[in-house]
């Protein structure tokens, strides 16, 4: 579980055999990098792409973006080596697909402590197997245990298309279900939760539709795969003015000596409860944490 509050509004994939991509996201204005060796990597290129991002890891000058490495499945060939290699680079965080159980994550933080990885090394939990559906809540409970150190789960729904057969409507009516489980069952872990990639990148309106629907679920942000859709992310899950000025409000409003005593009180015709006031400081704190950032 992460105690230190970071914005994850936005979090773009790269594929590891991308030189280019993986030079150009130290300039780019987003939260999470996750350099990826798994889908987004052909089987030939897996050494080459391994290589790469930890060069790359190693190299630095990523400042304050948080740098994610996806290794392949633990029940593939590469999986072994890419652990390793992900060790070796030092990233903020390792990103492990096709997490069915909890049993997988388990077996990777004990595959980590034989590697001596550093205490400090988080994993993250990609959500896209019907297995994970169904076992969401004992995944991300895997968040209170402190030998997994999980803290953040990935919205896979590519995959889960897949997988089950639904399909990738505009609206997602039908992925629905599982988004709110594990929106659930991360919040219940106590980690964060990042939505799935929209595949249509020239595709404005859309994406800005699917930004805004994640970000009324209560996602924390929304994975990226190209550059051009950071700006649209970042205003749908960055607080707004008023959101910030509202939180505030009701802050200082229960701050009031009058209001000491009281667990319910009325703010511009409304009523607030320290509930609210609570929500608020999270907003100001996400507020104040974003603003922290784009003034490095
Ligand atoms: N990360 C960093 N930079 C990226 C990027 C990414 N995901 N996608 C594109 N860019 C860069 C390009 O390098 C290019 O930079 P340059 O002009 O300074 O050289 C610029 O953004 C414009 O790219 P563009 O020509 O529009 O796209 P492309 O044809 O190079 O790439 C994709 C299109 C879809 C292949 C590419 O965006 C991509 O690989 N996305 C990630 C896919 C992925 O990782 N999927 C796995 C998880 S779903
Ligand atoms: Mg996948």
């Amino acid at each position: 579980m992460t105690d230190t509050l970071r914005p994850r509004r936005s979090a773009l994939y790269m594929p590891g055999s991308n030189t280019r991509a993986l030079e150009k996201a130290k300039t780019l204005d987003v939260d999470c990098l996750i350099l990826d060796l798994e889908d987004a990597v052909a089987p030939d290129v897996k050494q080459d792409a391994r290589q790469n991002i930890t060069a790359a890891v190693k190299g630095g000058g990523y400042g304050d973006r948080e740098v994610v490495i996806r290794v392949n499945g633990m029940d593939t060939p590469w999986a072994g080596d890419d652990l390793v290699a992900a060790v070796n680079a030092a990233p903020d965080a390792i990103l492990i697909p096709k997490v069915n159980a909890p049993a997988d994550l388990e077996r990777v933080a004990q595959q980590l402590k034989v590697l001596d990885a550093p205490k400090g090394l988080e994993l993250w939990a990609m959500m896209e197997t019907p297995e994970a559906m169904l076992n969401a809540a004992a995944i991300g409970a895997c968040g209170k245990d402190a030998g997994v150190n999980l803290s953040c789960f990935i919205m896979g729904t590519n995959d889960l298309a897949k997988e089950t057969g639904a399909r990738l409507l505009p609206g997602r009516t039908v992925m629905i279900p599982w988004l709110m489980t594990c929106v659930a069952a991360a919040r219940a872990g106590g980690i964060d939760i990042i939505d799935g990639v929209y595949n249509n990148f020239q595709d404005a309106e859309g994406f800005s539709a699917e930004c805004a629907q994640g970000a009324d679920m209560g996602m924390d942000g929304k994975t990226l795969i190209h550059p051009k859709q950071i700006e649209a992310c970042h205003a749908a899950f960055s607080p707004s003015e008023d959101e910030i000025a509202w939180a505030r409000r009701i802050n200082a409003a229960f701050a009031e000596p009058e209001n000491a005593g009281k667990g319910a009180i009325q703010v511009d015709g409304k009523m607030v409860e320290r509930l609210h006031a609570e929500m608020g400081r999270r907003v100001i704190a996400i507020a104040d944490a974003i603003a922290a950032r784009s003034a490095v």
